[in-house]
């Protein structure tokens, strides 16, 4: 059976219009999901599979409020094989099941000096520094892919009001794309403040561009776990990141959530 056909049996009655990708620190977002159906990536055919047992990613469908999700668990990054359209499949088959909107969530480094660690980004724009596409072999015109408000400000203008409500503070910015799994050396981050960049991180931008394919309409944030290399005495590290994302994990979610029940 392929993908959509497992998912629409498992969903039964239940219909989802947005589709969530869950980062590093953003698991908490789970909790808030009610009525939740899990199927792990093994049973989708085309999603990305485990290369480590017990390490697989999940699919959850269910509401968040009254707004019905697919939220998923897991995404497969650019740095695991080389190829950056590990995540077309599953972003196809969460469009063909009804979702018109994808949320993105992200952990990343941050090269502005007031924006410290646990601290949250609304991303308004992306810099593909890897310049590497998940559309490249498609063919058509449509993959001439306008990129344009790619980041769709009206969503972003309803997540900075839904922040606003909690008192929660947000900060706006571009999300520079590296491809990894190395961190960036000081030189690195300081070419991407001197390009614009607000962030840096090693996802996100793919999906973004197959999502803009799909004419799904885009909202991502990111949790910042650290400053860029060399901003800091601290050393970075996988474990650095992941304790980092680990604290902010409650209050991102909460507000995530706040955020997807408010959504169109
Ligand atoms: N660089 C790249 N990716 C990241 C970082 C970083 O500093 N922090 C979290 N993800």
């Amino acid at each position: 059976m392929n993908a959509l056909d497992t998912i629409t049996h498992r969903a039964g009655q239940l219909q989802p219009r947005i589709a969530v990708v869950l980062g590093s620190g953003w698991g908490g977002l789970t909790e808030h999901i009610v009525d939740a159906i899990q199927i792990p990536y093994t049973e989708l055919d085309g999603f990305p599979q485990p290369t480590v047992a017990g390490h697989g990613g999940t699919l959850w469908l269910g509401r968040i409020g009254t707004q019905p999700v697919a939220v998923m668990s897991g995404r497969q990054h650019g740095y695991e094989s080389g190829a950056v359209d590990g995540m077309a499949v599953p972003l196809r088959t969460l469009q063909a099941l009804g979702c018109h909107t994808l949320v993105q969530t992200n952990a990343a480094g941050s090269v502005r000096p007031d924006m410290p660690p646990h601290s949250l980004m609304l991303i308004t724009d992306h810099l593909n520094l890897p310049q590497r596409s998940p559309l490249v072999g498609q063919a058509g015109n449509d993959r001439f892919v306008n990129m344009v408000n790619a980041y769709d400000s009206e969503l972003h203008r309803l997540a900075a009001r839904v922040a606003k409500g909690q008192g929660a503070t947000l900060f706006e910015g571009i999300y520079a794309w590296f491809l990894g799994p190395q961190f960036e050396t000081p030189a690195e981050i300081r070419m991407a403040q001197r390009l614009g960049a607000d962030a840096v991180g090693m996802s996100t931008v793919p999906e973004t561009i197959l999502a803009r394919h799909l004419g799904l309409r885009v909202l991502a944030l990111s949790m910042i776990t650290n400053f860029g290399a060399g901003m800091s005495s601290e050393t970075l590290s996988h474990a650095h990141t992941l304790s980092q994302a680990q604290e902010g994990s409650a209050r991102a979610s909460r507000l995530l959530a706040d955020i997807l029940a408010a959504l169109p």
